[in-house]
């Protein structure tokens, strides 16, 4: 861990956005498990970001690995599905960023949903409603390099902020809680 400022802003430079990660060393399948400890310290580093009127207004969500995650999957690749269809795409070009998205998804070993809640801002205009998404952002930041700090590897991933609505119901989420962006997190096997 860094000890001093060269230290800090190397560890700082080196973080980067893993999207493979190890399977579990005892089986050689699945994924090495992350102790559930290890995932409350970084969101509760993630909850030290700065935010515009010290407002905090994001919430993260640790989708159960079954069920939940299950349904998460399904939201998003049907919004994908319509997404493409509407571009004019075709059946196997569709077929294929389906099955990259689903195996991205069952290969997360933990995957934090980030949210932005709406009912945490100081006032219906523009510009706070900007400062708001900024600062859910910001802790967005801080969860990567918290991921980081733990030797963990994570990516940023912004399909749920395609699929609010059907993430939200997905996940049961309040009305107020407006998805942004997911985080797959892990033990890095590549980037
Ligand atoms: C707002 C935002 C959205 C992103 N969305 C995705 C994404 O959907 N899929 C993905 O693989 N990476 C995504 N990324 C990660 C970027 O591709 C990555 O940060 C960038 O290429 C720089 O690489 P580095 O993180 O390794 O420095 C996103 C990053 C940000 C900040």
């Amino acid at each position: 861990m860094p000890t001093n400022a060269d230290e800090l802003h190397n560890f700082l430079r080196t973080r980067r956005s893993i999207r493979r990660f190890q399977p579990d060393p005892s089986t050689g399948s699945g994924q090495r498990p992350i102790a559930d400890e290890v995932i409350a310290r970084i969101l509760e580093t993630a909850n030290h970001a700065p935010s515009a009127h010290n407002l905090q207004p994001w919430r993260f969500v640790v989708p159960p690995t079954s069920v939940g995650r299950t349904r998460l999957a399904q939201a998003l690749t049907a919004s994908l599905r319509a997404d493409m269809t509407r571009a004019g795409a075709s059946e196997s070009e569709i077929e294929k960023r389906v099955a990259v998205s689903l195996r991205r998804i069952a290969d997360a070993p933990v995957i934090i949903l980030l949210c932005r809640d709406r009912s945490a801002v100081r006032a219906e205009t523009p510009e706070e409603q900007i400062m708001s998404i900024q600062s859910t952002a910001a802790a967005g930041t801080v969860l990567l390099l918290a991921a980081h700090a733990e030797g963990l590897g994570a990516s940023w991933v912004c399909w749920p902020l395609y699929a609010q609505e059907a993430t939200r119901a997905a996940l049961d989420l309040p009305e107020t809680w407006d998805p942004q962006a997911m985080f797959f997190v892990g033990w890095a096997a590549g980037s």
